[in-house]
């Protein structure tokens, strides 16, 4: 039902953008109907093979070199999320966007089954770790500012889009949480970018530190 409404308050967004500025736009048709599609994961597995692997690693463990992110384990309506939001230039990034528009991924069948495919292999059980300092400062802000919405656990809430963080490269997190504090990364919320911006880069460092070593269930 909360997702539902989640839904409804995308299309509300839509419509008033397309209001506001009355120039023709892409409705976001494939949120909605990849989330609700059964995945056929041994055909997930076969785009995974063909489009992802290169650079999401085999068992999609991501590349720390790169920054390239593990997406194993990962809730599969967050995973559906994100590759709508590049689709859609809702979080930019050009390499990720021309990958799903070249490929023919670009439909919410190919979504599900590619996402149905990753999301069910098991958490990366060796991603890059930081300096190991200050792990303890790392921990405190986790558990009082981070943890209300991304769980006790860092298992995150697939009911909410909230990300699973465990298993992920600590080079990534530190990206991420730099890009929302700026903005680049456009697809959060306003509230989640406000948050953000209250916070060092140390502060992201130590908290993706203690992150990135915490072992999956
Ligand atoms: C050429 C390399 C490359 C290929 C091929 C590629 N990706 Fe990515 N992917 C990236 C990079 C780099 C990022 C990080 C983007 C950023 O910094 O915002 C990313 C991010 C993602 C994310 C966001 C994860 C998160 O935790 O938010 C998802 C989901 C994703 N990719 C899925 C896929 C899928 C599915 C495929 C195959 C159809 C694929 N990618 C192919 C490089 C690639
Ligand atoms: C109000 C709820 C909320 C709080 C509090 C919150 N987050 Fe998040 N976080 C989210 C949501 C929702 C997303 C996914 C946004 C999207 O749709 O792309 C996210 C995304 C992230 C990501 C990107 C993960 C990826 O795979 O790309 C990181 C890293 C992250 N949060 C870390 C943190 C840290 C560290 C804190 C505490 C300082 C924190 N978050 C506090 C809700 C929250």
């Amino acid at each position: 039902m909360l997702k539902l409404l989640m839904l409804i308050g995308f299309a509300l967004q839509s419509v008033a953008g397309w209001t506001a500025t009355q120039t023709p736009f892409t409705p976001n048709v494939y949120l909605g109907s990849a989330l609700a599609k059964q995945p056929n994961e041994t055909r997930g597995q076969k785009l995974f093979q063909q489009y992802c692997v290169q650079c999401h690693q085999v068992g999609a463990v991501g590349l720390a070199a790169q920054n390239i992110p593990a997406l194993a384990g990962q809730h599969s309506d967050y995973l559906i999320k994100q590759v709508v939001d590049f689709l859609d230039q809702e979080r930019v990034n050009t390499t990720m966007h021309q990958q799903l528009v070249r490929s023919g991924l670009n439909n919410a069948t190919s979504i599900a089954d590619v996402v149905g495919y990753v999301a069910n292999l098991p958490i990366n059980s060796a991603p890059q770790y930081g300096s190991g300092k200050q792990l303890e400062q790392g921990k405190q802000i986790y558990e009082g500012f981070c943890a209300s919405c991304h769980g006790q656990r860092a298992e995150g809430n697939g009911d909410l889009w909230v990300p699973n963080l465990r298993g992920q490269h600590y080079g990534y997190l530190l990206e991420q949480m730099l890009s929302m504090a700026t903005a680049q990364r456009t697809n959060v919320s306003d509230d989640l970018h406000r948050m953000f911006t209250t916070y060092t880069e140390s502060e992201f460092v130590v908290v993706a530190d203690y992150l990135s070593r915490w072992q999956p269930d």
